[in-house]
């Protein structure tokens, strides 16, 4: 099978996704980094039910890391996430260089508010959703995609992208899709082939944690108990916490935890966490 084809400018990507898009057919992107894994593949194959070509966006964005954060070590799997892509009969993939997307005097960040500054991943990472929402912004007016997908997985920044692609009428319609588990129920994530063997088992504890919350929630616990005894025992299994939080799942503001679960429920709720194991930093969430 003739592997998938690469295209490495904005030139080339729009000549290609006018050309489908003139012949009638629907075109899904799937903005990604690389290090595909099987929450990507579950990306390509949701955007086949809804458009006859994917777009496979392949680009470690640096803007969206801090100083802090090692942008060196993020896996960088290009041959293998090839294979994989063509194994999914994606249809191109656009991997653009670094002066491709950001050349000399770039000078322009989209600026964010609403879910982008939830206190959730914005307060530990500042400058990542700037740096995510300009790469996004910049790959549909690139592509002009018919839709996006992304996963579920990095549930803020899956609303921060809705509401800046409705806010900025981008054009583009975006599909979330469930978070694709171990089946030990780890949420699948690049990050996870750095934990050591303990680790990754004690990993496991996040999603239990936050499961066992969700059902006691839903049993009629009140919310900052189960909160409470949850944040207790992750950070005892030997996590640093930095939240597990009950937010709106649309807006992601906070729920009064005080309140019964009977009056929070008028709307969908959200439980997420982030916390680091060694120098892993995992994040995860659930609906309630
Ligand atoms: O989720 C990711 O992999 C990245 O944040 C994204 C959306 C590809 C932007 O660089």
């Amino acid at each position: 099978m003739p592997q998938v084809p690469i295209v490495r400018t904005v030139k080339a990507l729009r000549a290609r996704v006018s050309g489908w898009q003139s012949a009638g057919e629907r075109v899904a992107l799937v903005p990604t980094m690389g290090a595909l894994h099987a929450g990507h593949i579950a990306l390509v194959m949701a955007g086949r039910r809804h458009a006859q070509r994917i777009v496979v966006s392949i680009f470690v964005n640096p803007t969206q890391f801090a100083p802090s954060e090692d942008l060196s070590r993020y896996p960088r799997t290009f041959a293998a996430d090839r294979a994989k892509l063509t194994d999914a009969r994606a249809d191109l993939i656009f991997a653009p260089t670094v002066p491709e997307m950001y050349p000399d005097g770039f000078a322009t960040t989209v600026s964010l508010t609403g879910p982008a500054a939830a206190g959730l991943e914005d307060a530990f990472r500042p400058t990542h959703f700037p740096g995510v929402a300009t790469v996004v912004c910049k790959l549909f007016t690139q592509c002009r995609p018919d839709l996006a997908l992304f996963g579920e997985k990095d549930y803020q920044q899956l609303q921060v992208v809705t509401h800046m692609a409705r806010d900025l009428d981008l054009g583009v319609r975006i599909i979330g899709v469930p978070t694709v588990r171990e089946p030990d129920g780890l949420a699948m994530s690049s990050r996870n082939r750095f934990l050591t063997p303990v680790e990754r088992q004690t990993a496991l504890v996040l999603h239990r944690q936050m499961q066992g919350a969700a059902t006691a929630i839903r049993a009629g616990t009140e919310p900052e108990t189960a909160l409470s005894a949850a944040r207790f025992a992750i950070a005892g299994a030997g996590f640093a916490l930095d939240y597990l939080e009950l937010r709106d799942a649309g807006t992601l503001a906070p729920v009064n935890t005080k309140s019964g679960f009977a009056s929070l429920a008028t709307r969908p709720l959200r439980l997420l966490v982030a916390a680091s194991i060694g120098t892993t930093r995992l994040i995860d969430n659930i609906g309630v």
